[in-house]
């Protein structure tokens, strides 16, 4: 395969783009899948022929026939979730059999999970009576990062502190796995007996030992060293399509630090989550909604906590694939969009969500940031609390009233629309080259705007 013909999925925002959909789009022009990144924190949702499909692990191609799925050595796996998911895909007919999963991959295990939830309870008694986060007075505080509770910042910290960590591969050697989790458990006794958290009992080994086990026996056949199966892949040819979960905007690096999750979301992680160098990429497709969502804690510069914002709520369905959880909504954020553009080397854009915006008057999008100091600054911010406290410098543009769900060219669109299009790619630098206009395959306009 000559060098940049593989392809790249990526969230530009705070995650729940809409990756799910042009991963399942683009997932047809290639014969792999991988995911690189994250865990059961992330939720992908796919509708073909309006039957809803919601996948935490499995990569996104599943709904291909044919397609090679390989879940990287950059996922943290929960292998109770993950068979859960491929049971419930078999039950309705989709055929796993071709999904494979990294041995360098780490495990996810319950005592990750209690820790996730001891941790965001420790933080949440600190704050009491005060909102999580940061404040708009300028006092930081630690407070809660507002989790999904899937264990996934116990299981990198593990993974990073390395000696009571479990892989995937370790699963199918007993005796690595039992000194292992009866380490780890015990290393958390501690923390246990200290805090005595209510409600989140203390994770027993034994018990973890066993599933482990049994784990590793129903999924022996799919674990393999998923490096050497790429590059053997690509050198025979294969087109690999690599989607990231969460989004550039929660990447442990380059999002809003602490309020991110603990994985390298952006295109820069399926480097170091596959094992594929990013040079072989030559195309990064990034994803952004029509306007901006977020989940948790943590800054978000252009949030509507308003009618409006919940009007797009109940428009987007702005709600949570993985926890239900209420999203909180703002208008498009062009400095957040431009420099997660940036960050991954985007080569082009797709806009989800577009319909959403029917019939909301004028819109607004974020051009710039006002600073603390009076400055206007087109740059975005690495500091959480000083993004907390920046104000957006806002660009009015002209709304559409007319219902874009039956669109599927960029002539039929209203003006105003191909102006808010335009916008986004002058503002990104970028083209936009692909727009979804509601959540079904066919709901899909291809184009090159800017
Ligand atoms: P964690 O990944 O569960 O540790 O959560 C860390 C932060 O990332 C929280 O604010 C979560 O709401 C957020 N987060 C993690 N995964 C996703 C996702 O796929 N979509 C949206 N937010 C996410």
């Amino acid at each position: 395969m000559p060098t940049g013909s593989a392809s790249a999925v990526v969230g530009l925002h705070w995650g729940d783009e809409g990756k799910g959909k042009v991963c399942d789009l683009l997932a047809r022009e290639h014969e792999v899948v991988v995911r690189y990144n994250g865990g059961a924190n992330a939720g992908n949702s796919v509708v073909v022929n309006g039957e809803r499909f919601a996948l935490h692990l499995v990569p996104t191609g599943v709904l291909n026939p044919g397609t090679l799925l390989v879940i990287g050595n950059g996922v943290v796996v929960d292998p109770g979730k993950l068979l859960e998911e491929i049971e419930g895909l078999e039950s309705r007919g989709v055929r796993t059999d071709r999904l494979v999963v990294s041995d360098r991959a780490h495990v996810v295990l319950p005592h990750h999970k209690a820790e996730d939830e001891l941790r965001e309870a420790y933080l949440r008694d600190r704050l009491v009576g005060a909102e999580p986060g940061l404040h708009a007075t300028g006092s930081p505080r630690v407070g809660q990062i507002g989790t999904t509770k899937r264990g996934i910042g116990p299981c990198y910290a593990d993974k990073v502190q390395r000696a009571m960590a479990v892989r995937v591969g370790d699963l199918l050697r007993p005796d690595a796995l039992r000194a292992k989790i009866e380490a780890s458990c015990g290393f958390r006794s501690i923390l246990f007996r200290e805090l005595r958290p209510e409600g989140v009992p203390e994770p027993q080994a034994k018990d973890i030992i066993d599933t482990a086990l049994a784990w590793g026996e129903q999924l022996r056949h799919r674990i393999t060293d998923t490096t050497y199966l790429l590059h053997d892949r690509m050198a025979a040819g294969d087109r690999v399509l690599f989607t990231g979960a969460n989004a550039t905007l929660l990447d442990v690096d380059h999002g809003t630090y602490p309020f991110v999750t603990s994985s390298s979301c952006s295109a820069l992680g399926i480097g170091v989550g596959t094992g594929v160098p990013t040079t072989r990429i030559g195309r990064v497709l990034g994803v952004a909604k029509a306007y901006c969502t977020r989940v948790g804690a943590g800054p978000f510069p252009t949030e509507l906590v308003n009618e409006l914002g919940d009007r797009i709520r109940e428009r987007g369905r702005e709600y949570g694939t993985t926890t239900g959880r209420p999203r909180r909504c703002g208008w498009l954020d062009m400095v957040a969009t431009r420099y997660a553009a940036m960050v991954n080397g985007a080569t082009g854009i797709a806009v989800t969500m577009l319909d959403v915006l029917s019939g909301m008057g004028e819109l607004k999008v974020c051009v710039g940031y006002r600073l603390a100091n009076g400055e206007v600054s087109s740059r975005f911010v690495p500091d959480a609390g000083e993004l907390e406290r920046v104000e957006p410098v806002w660009e009015t543009m002209d709304g559409w009233d007319e219902d874009l769900s039956a669109v599927r060219t960029v002539d039929e669109l209203p003006g105003a629309a191909r102006a808010y299009l335009a916008k986004i790619a002058a503002c990104a630098g970028v083209p936009v080259e692909l727009v979804s206009v509601g959540p079904d395959r066919s709901q899909t306009i291809e184009c090159r705007i800017g």
